[in-house]
């Protein structure tokens, strides 16, 4: 099949759920990604954060190759090696306190086991989650996630005992709980919501507020983990440990891996059937999971995140300062979020068109999310692109 007949086998067929973009891309080695044709581009989209070792990482590729030739599924009642490899993983760089995890394959399903380990646990049923927040898509997870336009039409089907209250303001979480609250959800840097990062002091506030209610404190890091903030957990950055902690996203290399990582007791409310996975926790995604760990931590890249991240986020302060088209830079490590006066769907297209990979958060946020193991004269060479881009965007807006 040629690009406009692999086009069109998708635009036929697959859910018309995604905004689609008109690339076919076959191949990727790190930073860069290959279209049908061969041309190249950089990423710092990482299909949404999730090659954050880069893509097909050698390490990553010969553990899938491995595991795949000696057991690629064996359901959680069996015990398997690779799974109690990537629990000992884990439990290694998890936050202290955190040590009982439900595996599962996304994030949204992490969010779900969360929700539901917090309401076994307390008895309660009200969740307090934040406005621009976002959980994934799933009917549990849906319930926490803030956007309308996600809700909308499925409002009736969704849990009704939600309260979403503004992001960062400790004043507005005292005024909602209530005697009926299971859990506080909240992301330690809003993603898809902008890219807003909890002001300090304001994790804290909620950990100590929780403590007290007898409330449990969730902080989704299906986007910030596995070092993408410039620590390998982003509420790290704040020295405050959740109850319970979602991940997923970078966890496999690509492959698909989530995780609910929760303190015993309230993950062990859950009784024998009362949450499963089939697919949670099958070798070939610990095998994956494992091997990207040991990357993050050899080629220490957190580390790198708050370096390059610190650097990039300098060059777009310039630009912003430079140019009355941009508004606003925001971010933790390589976690940035770009802020435009304009709709930027069309910087996005133009981006593509010169090799360059972007993600949008809203309307007119680009959201930087590129491999943690990006070099950078490939962060120049984007900043440069951005550079031409909004430069013909200025020119258009002062004519
Ligand atoms: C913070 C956060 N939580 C949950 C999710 C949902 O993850 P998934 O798309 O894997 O279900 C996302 C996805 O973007 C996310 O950013």
């Amino acid at each position: 099949m040629n690009e406009d007949q692999l086009m069109a086998v998708e635009d036929a067929h697959l859910a018309r759920v995604y905004q689609k973009f008109p690339i076919v891309f076959v191949k990727g080695k790190g930073a860069v990604l290959y279209d049908i044709n061969g041309k190249e581009y950089i990423d710092c989209m990482s299909g949404y954060g999730v090659s954050l070792v880069g893509h097909c990482h050698s390490k990553v590729v010969r553990a899938i190759r491995e595991q795949s030739e000696k057991l690629i599924t064996c359901h959680g009642s069996h015990y398997n090696d690779k799974r109690a490899e990537l629990l000992e993983k884990l439990m290694q760089i998890s936050p202290k306190g955190l040590n009982k995890v439900f595996l599962c394959n996304s994030g949204a399903e992490s969010v779900e086991c969360a929700l539901k380990a917090a309401v076994k646990y307390t008895g309660k049923t009200e969740i307090i989650g934040m406005v621009r927040g976002f959980h994934g898509k799933t009917l549990g997870a849906l319930s926490a996630t803030w956007n309308p336009k996600y809700r909308k039409a499925f409002q009736q089907m969704i849990c009704q005992n939600m309260k979403f209250v503004p992001f960062g303001k400790i004043k507005k979480v005292e005024e909602a709980l209530t005697k009926e609250t299971a859990a506080v959800i909240v992301e330690p840097v809003q993603g898809e919501g902008g890219v807003h990062v909890a002001p300090d002091g304001y994790l804290q506030a909620l950990r100590d507020l929780c403590t007290d209610k007898n409330v449990v404190l969730i902080f989704d890091e299906v986007q910030t983990g596995f070092g993408r903030t410039g620590h390998m957990w982003a509420s790290q950055h704040w020295n405050v440990t959740p109850d319970i902690m979602c991940v997923a996203k970078a966890m496999g290399g690509g492959v698909p891996i989530g995780a609910t990582i929760a303190k015993e007791d309230i993950m062990n409310s859950l009784k024998v059937g009362e949450h499963s996975s089939t697919f949670g926790g099958n070798p070939l995604a610990c095998a994956a999971a494992c091997a990207t760990i040991d990357v993050i931590v050899e080629e220490n890249l957190p580390e790198r995140a708050r370096v390059l991240g610190k650097r990039f986020k300098d060059v777009l302060e310039k630009m912003t300062e430079d140019m009355r088209v941009l508004r606003d830079v925001r971010g933790l490590g390589l976690m940035i979020g770009l802020e435009s006066r304009i709709f930027i769907g069309n910087v996005l297209t133009r981006a593509l068109k010169k090799g360059l990979v972007l993600l949008y958060a809203g309307k007119n946020v680009i959201r930087f999310l590129p491999p943690l193991v990006i070099k950078e004269k490939q962060l120049e060479k984007a900043a440069e692109i951005l550079h031409e881009i909004f430069s013909e965007e200025e020119k258009r807006i002062s004519q």
